[in-house]
């Protein structure tokens, strides 16, 4: 898509003086707006009132910001998108705005943004409290800033450690990332504005993103990405879905009548309506028949508005009939109405203060909660806050940490620290949040200088000096392409090797889209993987190296010694700026539904560091494992958890379930429990029972077959601490809010 006309975010924003109508008693000519009445009675009410001309504005929104194509549309809050307000109905305005970690234009109050931490670090706490947290935060955001829509909700399955928006997902598993993903849209949509879970579906590789075809079986598609996707909706209610850019098994997501009406709208009864990505629409007709109902900012990113003209034209002809138009806008406006935007407009003036500080605690909090202790030999960590002389060496530490690229990329509200950096052009510009790591370490430590660690020597002589060296490094990566390789760049591994000759206490900070190769593991006594940090980073990070929090995080990613233990070890065309033609087709069919631990386990390889694992400060004991059912007849496993260490931490039981016969295991159930120092806690927890289940495409439904499941528990996918066995008899499960 045109470079010029990127970035943004869509938004609905009143018209100025419009609050008044909406806000008014229901007038007898507007009966839509009686709060009384269900939202889709509204809904339907609206639609019988609305001329064509109507219809057909509110399903394509206008690029929101200035393009080579036109200005910002006059009245838009300036975001992805844009639909302008239909005065005679009394609808205000909508401005969309990206993305997962927070706001990422400046919205009414003209100022930056919080943002989270990578959604890899969110999923990492296995928490959905913290999701929670998180999704009302930038929600908070949104609204506060003037937006309706937050394009947030991504959760493509992470396949592949080289995907440029792996920090924009929940990880490999699709019951973690779609509980993550549900437990955020939850948040957000409290706001009273609309979320999107995205990129439906499987747009799990960037490179080639707007033409290949993503390769799977029906089944497999179902049993991965589509179980995240529906567990995320399930929980979450989101207002809307975005179709995806790429083809599936040939038919462009936006075209797919399966995955959108079949699928989405029918078998799993999605009430929102389906908004296309970015130059996602190829077609008026058939992309309405297969279910889409709003194509976003095609004046400016598809090649016409396909919507306006082909499809008046194919409404006019009857090739679509009318239902399926006004489906298309009774869909968008029962969002509407459901969600609370009509009935509580967002602001169009700054009139109530975003409150920046107390958001950036929250991101803060979801740091600590999400960063992974892969590596602690010999108690390096946690530092000692008295009589330890510690250099903290490279990644700009000293002014900020460093946020992934693209659409989703948050302009912190304190300022880019460190401005510049290339690319300066889309998918940049690289940005840092405004959160020091050296700042916060010395405000709790003693002695910490800096090293920038542009030259290994220096850096070496530097560590050869104190006590212990924190060497912080970086990979960005971003929407649009994929990492060729998963190598630090820039030569960071030998400044690492450079530093651990020099010191035998070094601790090393990743801040990466997650899984990179590190040939000096050996030689470091830490490691810490701190994602994309988030807005409140630097403290999150310096917490936890002092110990003033246990780290707590699990990988929600299995963790590759290299490229060659995937199950694509290349990438064709990857790479940013890449000059070869990416492949037409990606075949998914090499793992099907055995995404990260699944393939590990089925290709018999041990990664570098299983799903699920994760260091702390403690140690924890298990007791008392036993496997039951619940008063509904669901399986509920019980352990007792007690902390054995001498500070306080969280740990995450595992539940882990194979199917009779020998199948794969899958995770079905997790706690994240925080105990002090000696104290035990009984924990029930409840086992999905979609992980017990397969689909059964010849009767269309998710089946549990009738037998003995093995059941383990475990501290990682590879690490068990109990096995216990469940007798289950046939059943249908459908996935069900919690
Ligand atoms: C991305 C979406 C984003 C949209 C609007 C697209 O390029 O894939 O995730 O919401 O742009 O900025």
């Amino acid at each position: 898509m045109p470079p010029v006309a990127r970035r943004t975010a869509l938004a609905v924003a009143l018209a100025a003086g419009l609050a008044g109508t909406v806000h008014a008693a229901a007038p007898t000519d507007r009966p839509w707006m009686d709060r009384s009445l269900p939202a889709d009675r509204r809904a339907e009410l609206i639609v019988a009132a609305m001329t064509d001309d109507e219809k057909f504005r509110l399903i394509r929104s206008d690029f929101g910001l200035a393009s080579d194509k036109h200005g910002v549309p006059e009245g838009a809050v300036s975001g992805a998108g844009y639909v302008p307000a239909l005065p005679r109905l009394g609808l205000a305005a909508i401005n969309e705005t990206d993305a997962g970690l927070g706001v990422n234009k400046p919205g009414i109050d003209g100022k930056g943004a919080i943002s989270l931490p990578a959604g890899l670090a969110t999923a990492a706490s296995f928490d959905p409290a913290v999701a929670h947290a998180g999704g009302r935060m930038i929600g908070g955001e949104a609204r506060g800033k003037g937006y309706a829509v937050l394009l947030s909700g991504g959760v493509n399955l992470v396949r592949d450690p080289r995907n440029g928006r792996n920090f924009e997902y929940a990880g490999e598993d699709p019951i973690l990332a779609g509980t993550i993903v549900g437990a955020a849209v939850k948040g957000i949509q409290e706001r009273k504005i609309l979320a999107t879970v995205k990129h439906f579906a499987i747009n799990d590789l960037e490179t080639g993103r707007n033409t290949h075809s993503a390769d799977i079986d029906p089944v497999a598609l179902r049993e991965s990405d589509l179980l995240a996707f529906q567990i995320a909706i399930a929980h979450g209610d989101p207002a809307s879905v975005m179709s995806a850019y790429n083809r599936i098994n040939g038919v462009y997501a936006g075209e797919n009548a399966w995955l959108l009406t079949d699928v989405l709208k029918k078998e799993w009864g999605f009430k929102g309506f389906v908004m296309s990505d970015w130059g996602g629409v190829h077609s008026g007709a058939k992309a309405a028949m297969a279910g889409l109902d709003q194509e976003s900012a095609g004046e400016v990113f598809d090649k016409e508005v396909y919507v306006d003209k082909p499809l008046r034209a194919a409404v006019a002809s009857g090739e679509v009939p009318k239902a399926r138009l006004d489906d298309m806008v009774r869909r968008i406006m029962r969002s509407l109405f459901a969600h609370g935007v009509i009935d509580e407009p967002t602001p169009v003036k700054p009139t109530v203060a975003v409150p920046y500080a107390a958001d950036r605690v929250v991101a803060r909090d979801a740091l600590e909660a999400g960063a992974v202790l892969l590596r602690n030999e010999g108690a390096l960590l946690p530092l000692a806050r008295k009589g330890q002389s510690v250099v903290v060496i490279g990644a700009h530490a000293d002014k900020g940490v460093l946020a992934g690229g693209g659409s989703s990329t948050v302009t912190d509200e304190g300022g880019d620290p460190v401005p510049g950096l290339e690319p300066t052009g889309w998918p940049g510009p690289v940005r840092y949040h405004a959160s020091a790591p050296l700042t916060y370490m010395q405000k709790l430590g003693g002695k910490v200088t800096f090293d920038p660690g542009t030259d290994p020597a220096a850096a070496a002589k530097a560590a050869a000096a104190a006590d212990v060296a924190v060497v912080f490094v970086t990979k960005w990566a971003a929407e649009s392409y994929d990492a060729p390789d998963m190598s630090l760049p820039d030569g960071q591994d030998a400044l690492v090797a450079a530093v651990a000759k020099a010191n035998r206490k070094v601790v090393v900070v990743l801040e990466t889209n997650g899984a990179v190769k590190m040939p000096w593991l050996g030689d470091v006594g830490a490691v810490m993987q701190a994602w994309y940090p988030g807005s409140g980073g630097g403290e999150g990070i310096a917490r936890l190296l002092y110990g003033e929090t246990s780290p707590s995080g699990r990988l929600p990613v299995s963790w590759p010694k290299d490229e060659a233990q995937l199950p694509r070890p290349t990438i064709q065309a990857a790479g940013l700026n890449a000059k070869d033609k990416p492949a037409d087709d990606i075949d998914y069919n090499i793992e099907g539904a055995d995404v990260g631990y699944r393939w590990f386990e089925k290709t018999k390889r041990d990664p570098l560091f299983a799903f699920g694992y994760g260091l702390t400060y403690t140690t924890f004991a298990y007791s008392d494992f036993a496997v039951g059912t619940d008063a509904a007849g669901h399986p509920v496993a019980h352990v007792t958890v007690k902390n054995t260490g001498r500070v306080a931490g969280a740990d995450v039981p595992q539940i882990y379930v194979a199917a009779p016969g020998g199948a794969m295991r899958r995770l079905a159930g997790w706690s994240k429990v925080s105990l002090k120092p000696g104290a035990s806690r009984r924990v029930d927890i409840p086992l999905e029972p979609m992980a017990l289940a397969r689909y059964d495409d010849a009767g269309k439904r998710w089946r549990v077959a009738p037998g003995t499941y093995k059941v383990k528990l475990a501290r990682s996918a590879t690490d068990f601490a109990g096995e216990a066995t469940l007798e289950m008899k046939e059943s249908f499960p459908v996935v069900k809010a919690p």
